[in-house]
């Protein structure tokens, strides 16, 4: 169990904590003098900051895949994901396709559900939702952004999954959650979600 988790929440949505780090700008910001409005613009360390807010922070501890499924499943009824982009990080093996796997399957997909990492993407149309699932493991060519079309699949709605966004970061949009998953002892994982922004914030809700 981990620190903080309290028992029988694993398959919800998790603790809700206070973040301490990101959702502020920091005293040594506060001590500087507030720039004008409309005269002078904010500094850019400012505006990263804001670029990168986590309105909500979750953690979870997945004992095995079924605490895997059974998170994916409870997220799957929420009506925000339907327009959500969701970024999956953790390192090789983490979980990653293993958890769209289960929430594609929770929200009606059929048949084989194959990891996009050869393909890039997989794309899924299922009566009034869209959903597409990518691995941008091997991208590495930013003109595949453009002649692939996903600058259209990600403006068209619907549902958006990404694995390893963090090789395509400067493309990709704000994600509105952010699952971060830590391979622990055999099936154990510790997962923290962050919310990114207010659809994310709903879907932790
Ligand atoms: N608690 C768990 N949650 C998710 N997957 C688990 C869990 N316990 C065991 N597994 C297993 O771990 C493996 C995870 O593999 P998966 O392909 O999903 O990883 P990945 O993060 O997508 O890796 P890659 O970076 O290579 O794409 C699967 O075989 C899955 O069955
Ligand atoms: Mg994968």
């Amino acid at each position: 169990m981990a620190a903080g988790v309290q028992p029988g929440l694993e398959a919800g949505l998790g603790t809700r904590e206070v973040d301490a780090g990101d959702s502020d700008l920091g005293e040594s910001e506060l001590k500087r003098p507030l720039p004008q409005l409309l005269d002078e613009p904010l500094p850019a360390e400012v505006m990263l900051q804001v670029h990168t807010l986590i309105l909500e922070t979750r953690s979870l501890h997945w004992p095995d895949e079924a605490a895997c499924a059974a998170f994916a499943a409870t997220l799957s009824r929420r009506p925000a994901l339907r327009e959500a982009y969701i970024e999956l990080h953790g390192p090789l093996g983490a979980g990653k396709t293993t958890f769209a796997r289960h929430l594609l399957r929770a929200l009606g997909v059929q048949g084989h559900i194959k990891s996009p990492t050869y393909a890039v993407v997989e794309t899924y149309g299922l009566p009034g939702l869209a959903i597409s699932h990518f691995d941008f493991y091997r991208f590495d060519d930013a003109q595949e952004w453009e002649d692939a079309g996903f600058r259209e699949l990600f403006a068209a709605p619907g549902l958006k999954l990404a694995e390893w966004p963090e090789k395509a970061a400067p493309l990709l949009p704000e994600a509105d959650l952010q699952l971060h998953i830590e391979p622990g002892d055999d099936d154990g994982r510790e997962v923290r979600i962050e919310a990114r922004t207010a659809r994310g914030a709903a879907l932790l809700a």
